[in-house]
């Protein structure tokens, strides 16, 4: 039996590369991996040619590149880079380049991985919470959330994927606890006692998986979690963990906002958001259906478990 190709953009990475590696583990599956780079003879590119993923050069910027990409594949996932340009319209135009070479190529299958469009929820003129770059709440949230209709306008088979918060930000985007003055761990969150979603960056690819085994789901919007769980949770976890004391610190958004690192306000109105949204944001990633995805959707605990050891106790 042929199989079917996904063509996946951002291969390298965190959501690309669980997928990729989702569809390399089961031998006996549908489908087979073109992993999409920038850079075919990188590292990450080589180790994937090595467990047997076809390597393919993209450069999401260029729609020419994103044809050849996604010639004769049957399925598409497709994912944007905010955190490289810090810039909603980039984002926009990568995900219309995306839908457009996905329509030309008559992909059978994409997956768009997004988010809200918080806008919907806070409108500009709410004043909760400051507008930012002109006319968005979140800016990496409400970009991807509106190139939603990009897909659906083009008339593109499209999975829109409501992704989560990855718990690998505790290693790789400061978001670890971190020693205070007094010496003692304490893990940062400004949602009070509201739950928030989370999830291992490589389950969002093996439930991406679990989409492209589910062609009734295109169409349809759906939303993966492996918990939901307060700062409280999460400091108590972290504690067991580490095996020593973290303490939750439950800063408000407006102080979080104002930390000053690259995107401070963002993720300040993107907490703030969650949090006073959260009956519609939990219950937009319901945990029993992504674990019918991917059934090895790990807990917290059982990522801190792999992981307790690369997350920087600053
Ligand atoms: N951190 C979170 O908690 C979280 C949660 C939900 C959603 N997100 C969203 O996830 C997105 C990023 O996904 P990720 O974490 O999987 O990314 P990532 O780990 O940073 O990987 C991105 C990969 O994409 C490739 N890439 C970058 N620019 C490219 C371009 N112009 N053309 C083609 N490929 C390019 C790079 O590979 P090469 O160098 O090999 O080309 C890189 O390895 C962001 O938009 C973010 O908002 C993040």
């Amino acid at each position: 039996m042929a199989r079917k190709t996904i063509a996946v953009v951002g291969a390298t990475g965190a959501q690309g590369g669980g997928l990729v590696r989702a569809i390399l583990a089961d031998s006996s599956g549908e489908f087979a991996a073109r992993a999409l780079t920038r850079d075919v003879n990188g590292a990450k590119a080589k180790e994937l040619a090595t467990l047997g993923a076809g390597v393919v050069t993209v450069n999401v910027d260029d729609a020419e590149s994103l044809r050849h990409a996604f010639q004769g594949a049957y399925g598409a996932f497709c994912v944007t880079f905010f955190w490289d340009h810090f810039s909603p319209e980039k984002e926009l135009a990568e995900a219309r380049a995306m839908a457009q070479a996905a329509k030309d190529t008559g992909v059978k299958h994409v997956i768009w991985s997004t988010l809200e469009d918080t806008r919907k929820w806070v409108p500009l003129s709410d004043a909760r919470m400051p507008t930012l770059q002109g006319k968005y709440k979140v800016p990496h949230f409400d970009a991807k959330g509106e190139a939603n209709g990009i897909f659906t306008e083009l008339g593109v088979p499209t999975t829109f994927l409501n992704t989560s918060f990855y718990w690998d930000n505790l290693i790789h985007f400061g978001m670890g606890p971190k020693k205070g003055p007094d010496g003692r761990l304490a893990f940062v969150l400004p949602m009070g006692d509201k739950k928030l979603p989370g999830i291992a960056a490589e389950d969002i690819g093996r439930c991406a998986y679990g989409v492209f085994k589910r062609p009734d789901l295109v169409g349809r919007t759906v939303g993966i979690a492996g918990e939901h769980l307060t700062g409280a949770q999460m400091a108590a976890e972290l504690g067991k963990a580490l095996g020593q004391e973290v303490a939750h610190k439950a800063v408000t958004p407006e102080v979080y906002r104002g930390f000053g690192f690259p995107g401070a306000d963002d993720l300040g109105n993107m907490f703030q958001f969650k949090a006073d949204f959260e009956k519609d944001f939990c219950g937009a990633r319901d945990l029993a259906f992504s674990r019918s995805l991917n059934p090895r959707l790990q807990t917290f605990a059982q990522w801190l478990g792999a992981n307790k050891e690369r997350i920087p106790l600053g």
